[in-house]
Parts: C-alpha cells; sequence; structure tokens
C-alpha cells in the first residue's frame, strides 16, 4: 500500500487567486490544502481590497484554504494575522521564499532567512500578542543552501505547524535545479514537519521525491499544477494514463475561468493578458509548448485568441 501524502498548492501571485482556485477544485481536484498567495503591504498598515477579495470566505469554494502574508514588520503581520482570524482562518503562512531583489532587499521573503535577530523578534511578538496558528514557507537560504539550517535554532523556540521548504536559493530565482542534497541536511535535523517544494511537474518526479524523502508526507505544487492541472489527481489516483475527458475537461476549466476573468477585468487588453500568462505554463502540456505559446501570443484581440485556443485544443481533440 503507498504511504499516506497530501498535496498541497504552492501559491502563485497572479495566478492562482479564488477564480483559479475555485474552477480548479471543480474541475480536477486531487489538492487537499491552497495556500492563497501572499498579502503584501505598501507602507500603510491596511489589507488591500484585492487581498480581501481573495481571501473573503464567500469567494472560496475549494475546502482548505491558508492566507499567507510576506512582511518582515512585526506590526504588519499581526495585523494581517488579526485579519485572517476575522475571517475565520486559523493558521497565517509566513512567506521567506520571494527571490525578487525588490523585496529581498528590504529584508523579506527569502532576504529575511538568514536574520535570525528578526525572525526571532517577529515571532516571539506574535505569538505572545495573537492567538494564531503560523507555518511557514521557506528557500533554503537567499545566498547559500545552509541558511535555512541555522534559522532552525530560531524557529525551534516557536510552536510552528510546518516549514514548507522550495529547494533552492532566492539568488537562483527559479533557475537551475533543486537542492535535493540540502533538503535532505533539512529533514536530518529540522525541529517541525517540513513539507517538500520544488519541481514536482510529473506523477514521476513525485514518487522519486516521496522515495528520495521517506519520511515526508507533504508535497507542495506550484508551476506543475497550472502547467498540467490534472496532476495533482494523476499523483493522488497514481495513473499513467490521463482519463479520457482530458481536454473536454481543460476547456471547460479554460472557459470558466476566462469568463470568470472577463466579468472582473476591464477590457480586452487585461483579459488577454492574462489568459495569455497562464498559456505560458497551459502551453508545456502540448507537443510543442513554444509554438502553442506563441500562437496565443500572436492573437491581437479576443475574438483572435478565442480562435487560436479552438485550434489548440482542436489538434488534440
Ligand atoms: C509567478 C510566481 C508567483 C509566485 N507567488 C508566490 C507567492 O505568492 N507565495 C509563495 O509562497 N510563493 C510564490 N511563488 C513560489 C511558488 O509557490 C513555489 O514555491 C515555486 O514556484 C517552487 O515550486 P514549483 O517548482 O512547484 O513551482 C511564486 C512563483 C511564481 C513563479
Amino acid at each position: 500500500m503507498s504511504k499516506p501524502f497530501t498535496l498541497l498548492s504552492s501559491p502563485l501571485q497572479g495566478f492562482t487567486d479564488f477564480r483559479f482556485r475555485n474552477a480548479f477544485h471543480e474541475f480536477f481536484g486531487g489538492i487537499d490544502v491552497f495556500y492563497a498567495p501572499y498579502i503584501r503591504f505598501n507602507g500603510k498598515l491596511e489589507i488591500k481590497s484585492s487581498y480581501q477579495r481573495d481571501l473573503d470566505p464567500e469567494n472560496n469554494q475549494v475546502p482548505h484554504l491558508v492566507p499567507q502574508v510576506m512582511t518582515a514588520d512585526v506590526d504588519e503581520f499581526l495585523l494581517a494575522a488579526n485579519y485572517v482570524k476575522s475571517l475565520g482562518y486559523y493558521e497565517l503562512n509566513w512567506n521567506l521564499g520571494c527571490p525578487y531583489p525588490m523585496v529581498t532587499k528590504r529584508g523579506m521573503g527569502s532576504g529575511l532567512i538568514d536574520n535570525r535577530d528578526q525572525i526571532d523578534l517577529l515571532l516571539d511578538r506574535v505569538h505572545k500578542e495573537v492567538d494564531i496558528t503560523i507555518s511557514m514557507k521557506m528557500r533554503l537560504g537567499y545566498e547559500e543552501t545552509d541558511e535555512i539550517l541555522r534559522s532552525f535554532e530560531t524557529l525551534a523556540k516557536y510552536p510552528l505547524k510546518s516549514i514548507a521548504i522550495h529547494a533552492r536559493t532566492g539568488k537562483q530565482l527559479y533557475k537551475g535545479g533543486v537542492h535535493l542534497d540540502a533538503f535532505q541536511k533539512c529533514v536530518d535535523v529540522a525541529p517541525h514537519t517540513l513539507y517538500y517544494n520544488g519541481d514536482i511537474t510529473t506523477v514521476e518526479v513525485f514518487k522519486s521525491r516521496q522515495e528520495a524523502f521517506p519520511t515526508i508526507e507533504h508535497f507542495m505544487i506550484g508551476r506543475g499544477l497550472i502547467a498540467d492541472p490534472w496532476l495533482p489527481f494523476m499523483i493522488r489516483n497514481d495513473m499513467k494514463d490521463y482519463p479520457v475527458d482530458r481536454w473536454e475537461k481543460f476547456r471547460a476549466f479554460h472557459d470558466q475561468i476566462y469568463a470568470h476573468y472577463d466579468e472582473f477585468l476591464q477590457g480586452p487588453t487585461p483579459i488577454k493578458m492574462k489568459m495569455q500568462g497562464f498559456w505560458g505554463y497551459f502551453a508545456e502540456q502540448f507537443d510543442n509548448p513554444q509554438k502553442t505559446f506563441k500562437k496565443i501570443k500572436k492573437a491581437g484581440n479576443l475574438r483572435n485568441y478565442v480562435t487560436a485556443v479552438n485550434e489548440i485544443l482542436n489538434s488534440v481533440k
């Protein structure tokens, strides 16, 4: 019998908002827990309306959603924690993974991993001042893969629910491979439950990660889930072949997110750009991803976009 595991949807800002999550869950399933893209503050102590919409329980039909915050500031964290609590969430995930210089230079995201004093200060205050469960999402470090190991001593002081690790450094951005050896070092000494994250793109990769890390029971999938929305379901059911309704379901899913974004976004350019963003990932399901993506990109207006999608999907029927 295969080992029990949970599959988590790793958040992608700009992609995995409530419209995407709801449609994904309705058409494909296979994900146990969805992480919402981060709440971020821009100098003001207020939750932007786009984040409010995304977390509003009325807008969310997935069974388990965990909000996330990206900050190095105690007051911002407290505000986010109290806000999500007021909506009924009992867990807040703290992003120490974001690799972009605009974020890391301000000591946030993966730029915070090696700043143990600030991590300590924030976790201390937050645990004293608000009753909420905190989980972490980290990279291995910003510069080096062992920064995270040094942070464990600090993290061990707090009752964190889990630490999800994207097994790259911040400096790598999304380039180069994941560091499985460095992840193993984390497994050896981590004071909390670890979740594996990074480059799970096929059932085979998932199985190889499961074999490599037999004590890990939680696996997060980010880009792989957008590139192939069937992936979690196929992992969950240990499938080699796609379901017979693979493309019908994909079409229905596509049409639903298109309709929902079209309703929300003003004008043809934003909706085209939104869907083009998705096709940057969707295209990977097709024999020639570059050609497929180019077809979408070339479509100058929505009518041509719809024609391009029809052509692409008719070619795989
Ligand atoms: C466009 C984009 C947006 C992302 N936004 C977030 C985010 O809001 N919060 C977060 O923790 N990680 C974010 N990530 C990182 C992913 O959740 C994930 O950790 C990373 O892509 C590695 O997993 P994967 O190889 O399965 O995609 C983002 C990644 C990308 C490419």
